[in-house]
């Protein structure tokens, strides 16, 4: 992609999956999810949670030992994923008050699993909320964030580790979304660093532990990630030097994507160079562990031909599934047949046609894929999207023509 294993362009024509690309459980599922629909058109996200926590393994079998894994749950927040994961990784980086509340009741139980608090715009009740738990640390993107958590930390009258978000000039990545380098709202300026931190230092409740980065999504360029986390290392080491704070955390963000980032190659990479004594190299991964646990399925609700171009209408759009239009991904999509046809009405289909798969709403931005040769289409079958596991469901406009959401379930674990 800038999605994993993306090979096309949003404009070429490449042909369907075919059904043997889905994994049999995830089919079974689909047909059950749509005989149980009754007359509304089924539009579902089917999850294997076991395949996140395998990628989480992988990822922490990759890292050396002064790694630690803190899963980004904006990434995926079903609570089925989250609990596959609290054993496989660190802990949970959160970015508002919903994220914290699915964590703490998919993981219920004090001290169940660990937290960070990572993100821009952080409620005072969400500040509240935390500093009822035993956060490992909050992110602070701003003198009056890191204000506000001080204030917020000295009504709950504790202490809390705080590392201040850099917005670094410049560095050699690239990726789906750059989020430094370039003015963006996150986090503080290097140049504006010493004033933070100098105020960090001086209130009582907070304690100054080092610097938080993350400057980059699906970055699949494994020797510029460990360039980046090189880059952190150093800042980090320059900042202490000149401010007196850390570097007891560096966390280094989110942002590895799926193939062909080389995992093993980053991990060697990352060993050859680790951190001063003491540093903890805290990741925030959230696509890498999600991205492939996820199916989207919509059915079609309509087939036209609209001049050149074949349409298929489908029961969820960007409603449902917005991040790939937004970023123009190509998505790959399977057509699952179904036999049923409830009305007494012709069934419209198209057959060995380039297809446009457009979603339900009032805008012609509403298209998951265009340029999708199909076999066979017809009103009443299903359409199915791999690779949907991350900033699925949760990166939506479900809110635009008041339509349901997507079912989200899960499917039974294979080999
Ligand atoms: C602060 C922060 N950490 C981690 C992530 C996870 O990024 P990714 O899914 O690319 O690993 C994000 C994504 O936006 C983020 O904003």
């Amino acid at each position: 992609m800038p999605w994993p294993a993306q090979q096309w362009s949003t404009a070429a024509e490449r042909p369907a999956l075919p059904v043997s690309a889905l994994p049999g459980p995830v089919v079974d599922r689909l047909y059950a999810l749509a005989r149980a629909s009754g007359d509304e058109p089924l539009s579902a996200f089917v999850y294997e949670p076991g395949r996140a926590a395998r990628a989480a393994a992988e990822l922490r079998a990759a890292l050396p030992e002064w790694a630690e894994v803190f899963y980004a749950v904006k990434a995926n927040a079903f609570p089925a994923v989250l609990g596959a994961l609290a054993p496989a990784v660190d802990g949970f980086d959160v970015s508002s008050l919903g994220e914290l509340r699915a964590v703490r009741a998919a993981c219920p139980g004090p001290g169940a699993v660990r937290t960070i608090a990572t993100g821009p715009g952080k409620t005072d009740r969400m500040l509240r909320e935390l500093l009822r738990t035993d956060v490992a640390f909050i992110s602070v993107e701003s003198g009056l964030e890191l204000r506000r958590v001080a204030g917020a930390a000295a009504r709950a009258g504790r202490t809390v580790p705080v590392v201040v978000r850099v917005n670094p000039g410049g560095g050699p990545l690239d990726g789906a979304l750059r989020m430094a380098g370039h003015a963006t709202q996150f986090g503080v300026p290097e140049d504006a660093l010493g004033d933070v931190l100098a105020t960090a230092r001086a209130l009582p409740s907070v304690t100054p532990v080092g610097l938080h980065f993350h400057v980059v999504s699906n970055n699949l360029d494994a020797a510029g990630h460990a360039a980046y986390v090189r880059s952190c290392l150093e800042l980090s080491a320059r900042a202490a030097r000149r401010h007196g704070v850390g570097p007891e955390v560096v966390d280094v963000g989110g942002g590895i994507g799926g193939a062909p980032f080389d995992l093993r190659c980053f991990g060697e990479l990352l060993a050859a160079t680790p951190p001063p004594d003491g540093t903890r190299v805290v990741f925030e991964p959230g696509r890498r562990l999600v991205a492939d646990c996820g199916w989207f399925t919509a059915e079609v609700t309509d087939v036209k031909r609209v001049g050149d171009t074949a349409f298929a209408v489908l029961g969820g759009g960007i409603n449902h599934f917005m991040l790939p239009a937004l970023l123009e991904v190509a998505l790959d999509a399977a057509v699952l047949p179904v036999e049923e046809w409830p009305y007494d009405c012709p069934r419209p289909e198209v057959r060995d046609t380039p297809v446009s798969l457009a979603g339900p709403l009032c805008t012609p931005e509403d298209i998951l894929a265009r340029g999708i040769r199909v076999p066979r289409l017809r009103a009443g079958d299903m359409v199915v999207f791999p690779l949907a596991g991350a900033y699925g469901w949760e990166f939506s406009v479900s809110g635009f023509l008041s339509r349901e959401a997507a079912v989200r379930t899960t499917t039974v674990p294979w080999a």
